[in-house]
C-alpha cells in the first residue's frame, strides 16, 4: 500500500514517541537562527534549564542538555559515572533495560543484571539482594528504567530507593524518565533520584534531537572523581555559563525554542492536571483492552493493573495474529499510527501510545481505528470501543 502524498484531515499519532506536536511548539521553531550572542540564545537556554527542573521537580539537580537521542544520554551517563571495568546494576524492565546495559557493556563497563519478568514491574527486593552481594562496591549505579516503554510497565521508584537505603550500598540511582516524565507522576527531589534522564520526544511535546541529564550533587561529585577519558559527554565539562560550552558546540536553537513552548504549556496546564489527563487516557485505552481481550485473540501484556503504564499500553496478540499487517492497515487505511513489539515482543505484541498532546476524545478515535483494523483482518475482538466511550462518559 502506497502512503498517499497528503493525508486528508490528521494522521493519528499513537506510537509512545515521538509524539504529537503542539502548534505552539511548531510555530516557536518557525524563526531563523541567529548568531550566538543573540540574547534570544541564552534567554532560550535558560528557560529551559529552569522549567525542565520544574517539570522533574528539583532544586538540588543541574540540569545539562544534549543535542542526542534517548541513546545518546544512556551514553553520556555511562561515561560519566563509571570508568572501564566498573560496573552498573540494571534491574530487568524488558527491552529498554537490556538494550542501556548492552550499551554499557560496549563500552568495557561491566553489568550486574537482575531479572526481567515479562509483565511486571522490577522486584526492589533484586535490587536489595545484588548490592548486599557486591561488598567491594564495584557498582557505581542503578540504572532503572521508571517506564520501559517495551512492556508499557512502569516500577516504583519509591521502592527502589529504599531498597537501596536498606543495603547502604553508596550506589548513585538513575532514574530513566525518557518515557514517563510529563505522563506519570514523577519528583525527583522527593523520590531521592540521583539523576534523571530524559529526551524531548515524548511527554515533553518535542521533535526528537534534545537529550538531558539532571544531575544532583552526590552524582556530580561521583563524575569528578571517575578517572575515565571524556570530552563531548562529559557533563562536568558543560557545567559553564556560555550556551556553546554548555553543549560542547552550537546548541540546537530552535528545538531550544520549540522546547521552551513546549514547557510553558506544561507549566500552563499544571503537573496534577497533566497526570490526570494521562491517566484518563490510558484508561480509555485500557478500557478498549479490556473488551478486546473478551475474543481471546490479544490481552494486556502488563499483568499487574496497577503498574500499567499511563504512556503507553502493550498489547500481546495470539499467534496467527499478523501484527506487522494490522499496523499497517491500521495506518494506512485508518490514518492511526501505532507502534509494533520491541526485542523479544516483536511479533507478538503491538503498542498504543497515549502521551504527550493528546486527549481522551482523540484516544476513543484511535481505538476505534485499531479496532476496526483488526475487525478488517477478521481478528477476532469483543466491542473494545464501546467500552472505551463507557469509560470516558462515566469518568
Ligand atoms: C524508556 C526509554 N529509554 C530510552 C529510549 C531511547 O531513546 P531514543 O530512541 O531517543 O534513543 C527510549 C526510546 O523509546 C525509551 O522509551
Amino acid at each position: 500500500m502506497n502512503s498517499p502524498t497528503r493525508i486528508p484531515g490528521r494522521r493519528y499519532l499513537h506510537s509512545p514517541g515521538p509524539t504529537p506536536l503542539p502548534d505552539a511548539v511548531l510555530h516557536a521553531m518557525s524563526v531563523q537562527p541567529m548568531d550566538l550572542a543573540d540574547p534570544r540564545v541564552d534567554e532560550a537556554i535558560a528557560a529551559c534549564e529552569v522549567g525542565l527542573k520544574r517539570v522533574l521537580q528539583t532544586t538540588a539537580a543541574d540540569v545539562f542538555f544534549y543535542t542526542s537521542n534517548g541513546h545518546g544520554v544512556w551514553e553520556a551517563l555511562i561515561e560519566n559515572l563509571s570508568a572501564a571495568g566498573q560496573a552498573f546494576l540494571v534491574p530487568g524492565t524488558g527491552h529498554f533495560s537490556e538494550s542501556w546495559a548492552v550499551q554499557a557493556e560496549a563500552l568495557g563497563r561491566r553489568v550486574v543484571r537482575t531479572p526481567w519478568r515479562e509483565g511486571w514491574p522490577i522486584d526492589p527486593a533484586d535490587i536489595e539482594r545484588a548490592l548486599r552481594e557486591d561488598t567491594g562496591h564495584a557498582i557505581q549505579a542503578v540504572l532503572a528504567v521508571h517506564t520501559d516503554t517495551a512492556g508499557g510497565v512502569t516500577s516504583d521508584l519509591a521502592a527502589i530507593r529504599r531498597a537501596i537505603d536498606a543495603t547502604g550500598h553508596p550506589a548513585v540511582l538513575v532514574a530513566d524518565v525518557v518515557a514517563s516524565l510529563g505522563a506519570a507522576p514523577f519528583a525527583m527531589d522527593a523520590l531521592g533520584v540521583d539523576v534523571a534522564l530524559g529526551a524531548s520526544q515524548k511527554g515533553l511535546m518535542c521533535p526528537p534531537g534534545v537529550g538531558f541529564l539532571a544531575v544532583n550533587a552526590k552524582a556530580f561529585a561521583a563524575a569528578e572523581r571517575n578517572p575515565a577519558p571524556r570530552y563531548y559527554w562529559d557533563f562536568v565539562r558543560r557545567k559553564d555559563e556560555l550556551s556553546y560550552r554548555k553543549f560542547c558546540g552550537t546548541p540546537p536553537l530552535n528545538l531550544m525554542f520549540g522546547m521552551r513552548a513546549a514547557l510553558e504549556l506544561i507549566e500552563s496546564e499544571g503537573l496534577e492536571a497533566i497526570w490526570a489527563r494521562h491517566a484518563l487516557m490510558a484508561g480509555v485505552v485500557h478500557a478498549a483492552v479490556e473488551g478486546w481481550r473478551e475474543g481471546g485473540m490479544v490481552d494486556f501484556l502488563g499483568k499487574d493493573p496497577a503498574s500499567r503504564s499511563v504512556s503507553v499500553t502493550t498489547i500481546a496478540t495470539a499467534p496467527g495474529l499478523d501484527v506487522d499487517g494490522l499496523r499497517t492497515l491500521a495506518r494506512e487505511r485508518f490514518q492511526v499510527a501505532m507502534a509494533g513489539g520491541l526485542g523479544p515482543l516483536a511479533g507478538r505484541a503491538f503498542r498504543i501510545g497515549h502521551l504527550g498532546d493528546n486527549n481522551p476524545t482523540l484516544l476513543l478515535g484511535a481505538v476505534a481505528g485499531v479496532e476496526a483494523a483488526m475487525r478488517a483482518m477478521g481478528v477476532q475482538v469483543g466491542g473494545g470501543t464501546q467500552r472505551a466511550i463507557q469509560f470516558l462518559s462515566t469518568h
